[in-house]
């Protein structure tokens, strides 16, 4: 079975079709690319994939179970991540700051175990801090990971605005 499985998605505005049936199928580890001229309904398809748009029709699959009508966290707590092309980061916060934001929500702790320094919060920051650190190896950026976001070179910034989940959590496909 498909790791992510979209099946005659559409959506309508009015009376225009922004997207019409469309299909793919992803496996675990594809890397695949979405490409179309302008207003061909990428950026809309993207939208549909994270729940910000509700398709008029079709149905999206992720490991089985659809993701149609989910709000868009709980559709980011199944795995699903996005990144957006322009860069907004936390620039005035450090360069591993700004991937453990990315990471809150999957974070082991709540609010009152974080307010009371509760065991789970230590462990909880200690795991975010090395998935982190992980994630910043893999794109050489562990050597500046306590400079501030706003230093690094443009290029060096597009790569930290990847989602921070990918590609440690399993079930994480798209971006
Ligand atoms: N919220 C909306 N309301 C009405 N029309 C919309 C809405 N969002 C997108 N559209 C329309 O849907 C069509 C597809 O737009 P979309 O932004 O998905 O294209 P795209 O493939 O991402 O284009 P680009 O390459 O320029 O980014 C366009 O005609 C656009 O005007
Ligand atoms: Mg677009």
């Amino acid at each position: 079975m498909a790791l992510l499985s979209v099946n005659n998605l559409s959506i309508s505005f009015g009376g225009l079709k922004a997207v019409s049936d469309l299909n793919l199928s992803l496996e675990q580890g594809d890397l695949a690319g979405l490409i179309g001229p302008n207003g061909a309904g990428k950026t809309t398809a993207f939208n549909m994939l994270t729940g910000v748009y509700l398709p008029t029709s079709g149905d999206i699959l992720l490991d089985g179970k659809s993701l149609v009508g989910l709000k868009p966290y709980q559709i980011n707590h199944r795995g699903v991540a996005r990144t957006f092309q322009n860069i907004r980061l936390f620039s005035d916060l450090t360069v591993i700051d700004n991937l453990k934001i990315a990471y809150h929500s999957h974070a082991k702790y709540g609010l009152l175990g974080a307010i009371a320094r509760l065991p789970g919060f230590y462990s909880g920051e200690k795991e975010m801090h090395d998935k982190s650190m992980e994630l910043l190896k893999i794109f050489k950026l562990d050597n500046k990971a306590e400079g501030l976001a706003k230093n690094l070179p443009y290029g060096e910034q597009s790569v930290l605005k990847l989602p921070g989940p990918w590609p440690l959590s399993p079930g994480s496909a798209i971006r």
